[in-house]
């Protein structure tokens, strides 16, 4: 299990000095539902007014953490400690927090006032004062007084995050709360919640599937499979250092190269000796899996001889949107298929021919390395 990883340390600092405190620290929860375990022993700790996104597969366990979290669901070992303080046995109301849901949870018989106010306690005039600041906050002041079907589902969801923010908990939990908008309404939103989020200062908990949705919106990334943490770690060092193979599989597009380590920072790729950084350290013979991200593939517009070249097949060519994707085969490397990744002036510098092999060079130092034997 990987705790917090050394480069978290770096992550950035108030303004004013002092480092942010502790403000949740899970340590070694674990969860059995009947025979099937869905937390296996879970370490985590959470400073003030981080922004922390739980990122993994369906089922892998994220709702679950997030329910023990809020009391929601009790864990069958471990501790949770908010502020240095025991919780573990706290019912939900005494956590301080505010929860949004994936589905619109508001209460479709109440205005969207009603709604926001509903946790609220104290005069009405103060209430109503508070209903109208986070009106403001979240951008619709004026729709007070409409019930959630005449909303849109973004709206819903703003509503519902003033609802969870109404009484200043300490802690935001969002479980999945933009994946039932659609693609521009979600980008629309993940800006303003991550906007208002860094304006409160409130340490926020955001569970989700999506990679990109991470990595856009955290200040560290928690990378959870199968009920255990895989990787603990800011979102650029997720992308670039992934600790495991699953980490780089979820986490955006790989090329998979297997070899044999021929020295040191050496490994055998069908007839060529590839160079990788990677492998200085790695004993000779050993098999390796290699892995380089699309967007790493350096394609050159003429052959010219250097280390890690050879001549691919284009095979595909596909418009991403913003970039292409090419895929290639090449024959000196044991004709594997490697995907490229690249923008529209760099393909209009390939300047290449239908059929014309297009000279592909593999970066050393992108090369990343999984031993596949456990003798380290
Ligand atoms: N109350 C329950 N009873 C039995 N099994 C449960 C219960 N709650 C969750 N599980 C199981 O535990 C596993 C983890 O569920 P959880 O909801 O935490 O996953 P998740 O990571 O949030 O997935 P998703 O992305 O689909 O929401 C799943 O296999 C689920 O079926
Ligand atoms: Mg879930």
């Amino acid at each position: 299990m990987l705790r917090d990883l050394p480069e978290h340390q770096n992550t950035e600092r108030p303004p004013h000095g002092a480092a942010p405190s502790l403000h949740v620290q899970l340590n070694d929860i674990h969860k059995q539902f009947g025979r099937f375990t869905a937390l296996a022993g879970i370490h985590l700790d959470i400073r003030q007014g981080e922004f922390v996104s739980l990122l993994g597969p369906s089922g892998c366990g994220k709702t679950t953490l997030l329910r023990i979290l809020a009391g929601l669901e009790h864990a069958d070992r471990g501790q949770i400690m908010l502020h240095q303080r025991d919780i573990t046995r706290l019912p939900p109301a005494e956590r301080d927090y505010g929860i949004v849901f994936q589905s619109y949870a508001l209460f479709p018989n109440l205005t969207v006032a009603a709604n926001i106010a509903y946790g609220l306690k104290g005069r009405r005039e103060d209430r109503q004062r508070r209903v109208d600041e986070l009106l403001d906050l979240i951008g619709l002041a004026g729709i007070a007084s409409k019930y959630p079907a005449q909303l849109s589902g973004g709206q819903q969801q703003r509503v519902a995050l003033a609802r969870a923010l109404a009484t200043s908990p300490s802690l935001l939990l969002l479980d999945e709360p933009l994946s039932a908008l659609d693609a521009q309404v979600r980008e629309h939103l993940r800006h303003e919640i991550k906007q208002l989020q860094r304006k409160l200062g409130v340490t926020t908990i955001m569970v989700t599937h999506d990679q990109e949705e991470a990595l856009t919106m955290a200040d560290r990334v928690v990378v959870m499979n199968h009920g255990v943490i895989e990787q603990i770690g800011s979102p650029e060092t997720i992308y670039r250092k992934p600790a495991t193979r699953f980490v780089a599989d979820f986490v955006g597009q790989c090329n998979w190269l297997s070899g044999t380590v021929l020295s040191p920072g050496y490994f055998r790729l069908g007839n060529a000796a590839i160079a990788a950084h990677s492998l200085a350290h790695h004993p000779t013979g050993r098999q390796v899996e290699v892995f380089l991200r699309p967007e790493d593939v350096i394609l050159h517009p003429r052959w010219e001889a250097g280390p890690n070249m050879a001549l691919g097949e284009l095979k595909q060519l596909e418009l991403l949107g913003s970039q292409y994707r090419m895929t290639l085969q090449v024959a000196d490397w044991g004709g594997i298929t490697l995907q490229a990744d690249l923008n529209h002036h760099q393909l209009a510098s390939l300047n290449f021919r239908d059929g014309q092999r297009i000279p592909v060079q593999l970066p050393a130092n992108c090369l990343q390395c999984f031993s596949t034997e456990h003798s380290e």
